[in-house]
């Protein structure tokens, strides 16, 4: 006989062990299956996020800024450093082994929370609302079955048609994240947040960097005003960001790199020489292996998992939570989702706010931003009151020595009520929690500007901004 469970989740990325370990805290008998495994075949649990996104991405952005600061900004403090060099292969093997932490730090989790860990892929093989039998196919082969299946399978990096993923020369995050040399000339498709945060880690390592970018308008999701100064400050640093592009024929050409074919804005036909190319154009939900046709689970024509506001999908007690299905493809709102079904199946009301998840591109300047953009407003016959502060205007950034950018505040006309935060500047995505927590609480603008926040913080940014929807800013 299989074992049995309450829960069975399928992908042990944030959405689904947060999933799997909320469901356990409920008092159900959970179990997570994940097939992600390291290069000699241990289990490496954590998904996309850990293993080749927000986890080594992070660590190389920050080891990246020590050493372009190190390089340019030391020398503002009176520190001279000499004789500064680039060890990449410690770069990236400090890398790999704060994505192990995270890997054992799950595998921990699992153990301390009773949620049995099965390492392979999850496919399913039958069943009706009584259970679910789901065939587990890793070093050796098992059935289990779930009274509940929580399906968290994630996505996969969307390729250009024409241009395969070698993860030598033509890269997708994964490979974007183990270059083992820095490339003299890299080549991005794509300025959206993997294209900006990845061109930032190599750039400030040494490379040049070229974004082509099909859109003709610079981080279109983002608050115009931002995307401006966020656009400013890039260039500055050295990216090149070609916008309104069409990108023609790409040749990979082995040692010799990769070439690529584009039409400029103004029509005029361009070719690109790089060494290496990261293609960061989106990526595209992920069910392979799964066999959803075996149950008859619904997908849509992007291969999303149809699921209602409360992540139901087409079969009874089947839910489908994070980057498989609809909304935004960010490990925060996976394991928002994953939290809030793990309390619906117990019968309590879970709970996810899509108009309060904040977005952060973890660049420098760092940008994130929460709720409605000024564009969206307008558009939408919004009436509503704006304020910005800029930090240059902050004592602390001033002392940091990193004053690029602005807090952005904006408020209904009428009620004051906080519609959106939009911010640019060192420790955004830090920054923006409080805008968050305001705006789930649904505060005024005049309600964060009577806080007393303390001094000197970059968050006196946030209060001054507030208070300039109202017109009354005292530092600026
Ligand atoms: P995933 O993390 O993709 O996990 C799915 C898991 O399921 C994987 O381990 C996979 O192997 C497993 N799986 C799939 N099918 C099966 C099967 N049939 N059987 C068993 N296991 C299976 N988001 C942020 O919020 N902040 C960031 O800073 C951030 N940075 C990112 C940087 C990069 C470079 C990338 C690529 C993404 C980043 N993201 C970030 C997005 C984030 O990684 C995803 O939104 C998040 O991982 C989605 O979580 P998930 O649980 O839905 O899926
Ligand atoms: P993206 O959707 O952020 O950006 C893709 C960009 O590629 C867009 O600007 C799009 O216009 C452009 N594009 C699409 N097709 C093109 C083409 N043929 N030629 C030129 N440009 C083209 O996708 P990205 O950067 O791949 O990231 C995927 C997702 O991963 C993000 O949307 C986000 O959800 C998540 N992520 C989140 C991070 C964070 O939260 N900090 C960091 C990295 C990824």
């Amino acid at each position: 006989m299989s074992k049995q469970f309450d829960v069975v989740v399928i992908g042990g990325g944030p959405g689904g062990y947060i999933a799997a370990i909320r469901a356990a805290q409920l008092g159900l008998s959970a179990a997570c299956i994940d097939e992600w495994k390291t290069q000699d075949g241990k289990p490496a649990p954590g998904g996309t996020c850990t293993n080749v996104g927000c986890i080594p991405s992070k660590a190389l952005l920050q080891s990246s800024e020590h050493f372009e600061h190190a390089g340019k900004h030391f020398g503002d403090h009176g520190i001279q450093v000499s004789g500064l060099g680039l060890d990449l292969a410690k770069m990236l093997g400090r890398k790999n082994a704060v994505v192990k932490q995270n890997n054992e730090g799950i595998l921990y989790l699992f153990k301390k929370n009773k949620v049995s860990f099965f390492h392979g892929r999850g496919s399913f093989v039958k069943g009706d609302g009584s259970g679910y039998e789901i065939k587990v196919s890793g070093a050796s082969e098992e059935t289990i079955t779930g009274k509940h299946v929580i399906v968290a399978t994630g996505s996969n990096p969307r390729a250009l048609p024409g241009a395969a993923f070698d993860e030598e020369n033509i890269l997708s995050n994964d490979g974007a994240l183990r270059i083992p040399q820095v490339p003299k000339k890299l080549g991005l498709i794509g300025s959206g947040v993997i294209g900006l945060e990845m061109g930032s880690v190599w750039r400030r390592l040494g490379s040049e960097v070229t974004v082509l970018e099909a859109l003709p308008t610079f981080l279109g999701a983002v608050d115009e005003q931002i995307a401006k100064e966020a656009h400013k400050a890039f260039t500055k640093q050295g990216l090149k960001i070609e916008l309104g592009v069409k990108v023609g024929e790409v040749k990979n050409n082995g040692a010799k790199g990769v070439s690529i074919a584009w039409t400029d804005a103004k029509g005029g036909a361009q070719t690109l020489q790089v060494d290496k190319l990261i293609v960061s154009i989106g990526r595209v939900p992920n069910t392979v292996g799964l066999n959803p046709e075996a149950v008859g689970l619904k997908l849509d024509e992007r291969g999303a998992i149809v699921v209602d506001d409360d992540c139901r999908t087409s079969l009874p007690n089947v839910w489908a939570i994070g980057d498989v299905v609809r909304g935004p493809m960010l490990a925060h709102k996976a394991e928002e989702e994953g939290v809030a079904v793990a309390e619906r199946i117990v019968g309590q009301h879970g709970h996810v706010n899509f108009n309060t998840i904040p977005w952060v591109i973890y660049t420098s300047p760092e940008i994130a931003w929460v709720g409605q953009t000024e564009q969206q407003l307008k558009a939408a016959g919004v009436k509503y009151k704006a304020g910005t502060f800029p930090f240059m205007a902050n004592g602390r950034a001033r002392a940091l020595g990193d004053t690029t950018g602005m807090v952005k505040f904006l408020a209904h006309a009428e009620s004051d009520e906080i519609l959106g935060v939009h911010i640019v500047g060192p420790m955004a995505s830090e920054l923006i929690s409080e805008a968050v927590v305001a705006m789930e609480f649904r505060a005024s603008a005049e309600d964060i500007a009577r806080i007393c926040h303390a001094h000197p913080s970059l968050s006196e940014a946030t209060k001054e901004a507030a208070l300039a929807v109202d017109k009354r800013t005292l530092n600026f």
